[in-house]
């Protein structure tokens, strides 16, 4: 019998994220320069995509280990570190929620941006991310900000108006940009609320066509934007989904020649 599927792997694995995270890299080598990495680190980049932080992180010396649910992903993951031929990094199937391939204390460094916010059971994630960490390393999360005015929150805002309401017990991913919420998840794997600070950061995604072209990019090749989509089709609302996001991307573009949007996260930094 095979086993039942996940929805949560299948909605990653649905598009092909590497289109978006193409206009992300710059971005991840910034976050990295600012995470003080130093030689020989141990780092798990959790809900790694294809690398865009995950890449950075081994060319400034760090030993890393990229886990991601999307098996397309880390198949990319894996091509994109063979052709920068790095050896100090490599990429694996794995569920932040379940981290039962790795051992307790074996990394000084945990990085998930905008990964592990997207796992189910955000209790279960905690706790995985506390475990593998040695005590005395760090734990760094980006998570995008529910009602932020910036361009994801507003994607994922303006896309649930368009789908059927989750499951009931579902938790929205949205809620790791709550500090508090973040505060009760990491103090119920056992650490103490003030060894948790937090800051806004920033990503800009650079694309180098129109902002109505980088929608198309979305509705094609974005698991939840290609969800909202498959909805309002279903209810002849495709149109305006389509217009919503294209007004949205338009009023939020900085760039006179392509398309430039800066989205505001929230960095969270725990130490273990
Ligand atoms: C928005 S992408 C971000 C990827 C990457 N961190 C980046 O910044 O480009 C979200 C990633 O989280 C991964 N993901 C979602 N749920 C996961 C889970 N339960 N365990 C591990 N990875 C997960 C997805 O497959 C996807 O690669």
């Amino acid at each position: 019998m095979s086993a039942p599927a996940n929805p949560n792997k299948a909605l990653w694995e649905k598009g092909d994220f590497t289109r978006i995270a193409d206009t992300m890299r710059e971005s991840g080598e910034a976050l990295v320069r600012r995470l003080g990495i130093t030689k020989g680190l141990k780092v798990l980049d959790l809900g790694c995509g294809d690398g865009t932080t995950a890449l950075p992180e081994a060319r400034v010396g760090a030993d890393v280990l990229g886990v991601d649910i999307a098996r397309n992903l880390v198949e990319a993951g894996n091509r994109r570190v063979a052709e920068a031929g790095l050896m100090n990094i490599k990429f694996q199937e794995g569920d932040a929620t379940n981290l039962e391939q790795l051992p307790d204390k074996s990394f000084d460094l945990v990085v998930s941006i905008f990964g592990a916010m997207f796992a189910p059971k955000p209790f279960d994630v905690t706790k995985e991310m506390v475990r593998v960490t040695r005590p005395g390393g760090r734990i760094v999360m980006g998570n995008w900000i529910p009602n932020d005015p910036t361009l994801v929150a507003q994607i994922l805002k303006i896309s649930s108006n368009y789908t059927p309401p989750p499951p009931e017990g579902f938790v929205s991913p949205m809620t790791w940009g709550i500090e508090s919420n973040v505060i009760e998840r990491f103090v119920a794997a056992g650490v103490s609320a003030d060894k948790i600070s937090f800051a806004r950061d920033t990503f800009v995604f650079n694309y180098g066509g129109t902002p109505s072209a980088f929608v198309d990019e979305f509705r094609k090749y974005y698991g939840p934007t290609m969800n909202a989509f498959e909805a309002a089709e279903k209810k002849g609302r495709a149109a305006e989904l389509q217009k919503e996001l294209e007004a949205l991307f338009n009023s939020q573009n900085k760039s006179q020649d392509g398309t430039s949007i800066p989205a505001t996260f929230l960095r969270v930094t725990v130490a273990v």
